[in-house]
């Protein structure tokens, strides 16, 4: 009995040793990496303490605050050096405070890149702009270019304006009442504009923020964060068993079945009426415009190099990743903004002046007539010190650069401006140094004799009279 009792005992050892062997063959490449950068890394400074495997994660704590806290004091007391470190977990980063090290990653098309913790936005995001690399993102960032110039824009500027104004209007409810959180207003107003110029969608996110797409988009910035900061959190296996994951889910859930309403809903519309251009007004596509274009029909209708449509999914990482980095960033900016402005009266004040410049005061019916002075703009003391002054120097290259081009416009500028202007310079230029090649120029009149006389262009009353003198002789003079 006891014979078989050691024999059995034998196999379960040799078993285990089998198994332990696997599993550290297993994870040898992942250990020997693991190994080879911590040694190579060694030297360059980081946070402490740092463990083996769970590196600085105790030290960086789960709420966002302390993580962005830790890491900013961090920085400032590296500030020193060239860049430090910090493991997150068995993955190390190389944290990047200077010009120098910023260049030499943003200056190249090598890092290209996203790092891992952007693979976190995979799921909801797919690998839209934001996160594609290589010839995907390329063929992208060119099919998506030119939604963004300068005449499409403008376009959106009149959503722009009326989400502006529904936000007004809820401020002016809070005229003179105790102060209040403005960062969900102001978010709601950017989501209301993402979704209208990107969708084509008025998702009335200001009158109705309850909208469970609205939470869920809040929520999901708030987990995927989490996930990124907290290692424990990475297996995709174990993160789906847990309550975290679940909630992720739940919200990835609602999110993309927004978006697919939305696609399926703008197609369809496409398909039954043709392109944008005969829209007739209607909630799903933008009140009063005829041929707005948002960001999805261009997409609906794009091919890519290889003249192939983009697919369903194409389409909805894209839609996802607009409607994400295009509201959650400007919204910041704004708060950020207010904040300041609010903290610094007398930069306020300025603002305030500014702003009355440009919109208050004068109201001009719509068919006046424009007419512009060249004689005064082109004696602006702000672009032309001393302006009565004869100065050509004003004219050099490196005095014109950096000056508006509409101080000075003797042949107008623009669509209508003057066609002859080279033939001019041309003839002026040919005419004139003959007749200095020949003459040396005296003239009679002082500038107050002159007499200006502003007709169809500005003529002197009497003429110009000039004496000429032999050119050599008077050279020879001075
Ligand atoms: C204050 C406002 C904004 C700031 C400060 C900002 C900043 C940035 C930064 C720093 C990046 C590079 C991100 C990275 O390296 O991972 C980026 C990329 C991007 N932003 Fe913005 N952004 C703003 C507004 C917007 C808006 C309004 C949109 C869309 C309508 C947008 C869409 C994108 C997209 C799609 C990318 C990825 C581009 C690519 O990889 O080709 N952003 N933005
Ligand atoms: C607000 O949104 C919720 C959820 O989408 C919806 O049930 C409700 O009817 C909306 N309320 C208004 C006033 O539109
Ligand atoms: C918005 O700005 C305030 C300062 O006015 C700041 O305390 C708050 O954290 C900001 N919120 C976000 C989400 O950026
Ligand atoms: C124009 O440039 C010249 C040479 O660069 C400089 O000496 C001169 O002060 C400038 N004049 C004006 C009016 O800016
Ligand atoms: C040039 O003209 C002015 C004004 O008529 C006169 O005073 C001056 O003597 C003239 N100079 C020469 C060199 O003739």
């Amino acid at each position: 009995m006891a014979y078989t009792g050691e024999v059995q005992l034998l196999v379960w050892v040799s078993a285990a040793v089998i198994l332990l062997t696997i599993l550290v063959i297993a994870i040898m490449p992942f250990l020997s990496d693991y190994i080879h950068k911590w040694n190579i890394m060694r030297p360059i400074p980081g946070v402490s303490p740092c463990f083996p495997l769970i590196g600085n994660a105790l030290q960086f704590k789960p709420s966002g605050r302390d993580f962005f806290c830790e890491l900013a004091e961090n920085t400032e007391k590296f500030r020193h050096l060239p860049l430090m470190k910090i493991w997150a977990g068995p993955v190390p980063f190389l944290i990047l405070y200077h010009a120098e090290t910023v260049e030499a990653i943003l200056s190249t098309s090598k890092h290209m890149d996203k790092a891992f913790p952007y693979k976190f936005f995979h799921p909801w995001l797919g690998t839209g702009l934001l996160t594609s690399t290589g010839e995907k993102w390329r063929s992208r960032r060119k099919l998506i270019t030119p939604t963004f110039h300068f005449t499409i824009l403008s376009e959106f500027l009149e959503v722009m304006n009326e989400q502006s104004r529904i936000l007004v209007e809820k401020l002016k409810k809070r005229l003179d009442e105790d102060a209040f959180n403005c960062f969900m207003d102001i978010t709601l107003c950017a989501l209301d504009i993402i979704s209208e110029t990107a969708m084509g969608k008025k998702i009335h996110a200001q009158s109705n923020s309850s909208s469970e797409y609205i939470q869920a988009i809040y929520k999901m910035s708030d987990i995927l964060h989490r996930r990124q900061r907290l290692p424990w959190l990475w297996p995709n296996f174990l993160y789906s068993k847990l309550a975290e994951g679940k909630e992720h889910n739940k919200n990835l859930h609602i999110l993309h079945s927004f978006t697919d309403t939305v696609i399926r809903e703008r197609a369809n519309i496409i398909k039954e009426q043709g392109l944008v251009e005969e829209q007739p007004s209607s909630d799903v596509y933008s009140s009063k415009s005829k041929k707005r274009n948002a960001f999805l029909d261009m997409l609906l209708s794009a091919t890519d190099d290889s003249g192939n449509k983009l697919s369903y999914k194409d389409i909805r990482e894209e839609v996802d990743t607009f409607m994400f980095e295009g509201h959650d960033t400007t919204a910041a900016a704004m708060n950020w903004s207010l904040y300041l402005l609010g903290s610094h009266p007398e930069v306020q004040r300025n603002v305030h002046k500014e702003l009355d410049e440009v919109f208050g005061g004068f109201h001009v019916p719509k068919g006046v007539n424009a007419l512009i002075i060249p004689y005064a703009l082109h004696r602006d003391p702000e672009y032309f010190p001393e302006p009565e002054e004869f100065r050509p120097e004003r004219f050099f290259p490196e005095n014109i650069s950096g000056r508006s081009p509409y101080a000075y416009v003797p042949f107008s500028a623009g669509l209508r401006n003057c066609i002859g202007q080279r033939f001019a310079l041309m003839e002026e230029k040919v005419v004139l140094s003959t007749l200095l090649r020949n003459f040396w120029i005296n003239a009679s009149q002082k500038r107050e004799e002159l007499g200006l006389v502003g007709e169809l262009i500005l003529r002197p009353q009497a003429g110009i009279w000039i004496q000429l003198k032999d050119r050599e002789e008077m050279l020879n003079k001075a």
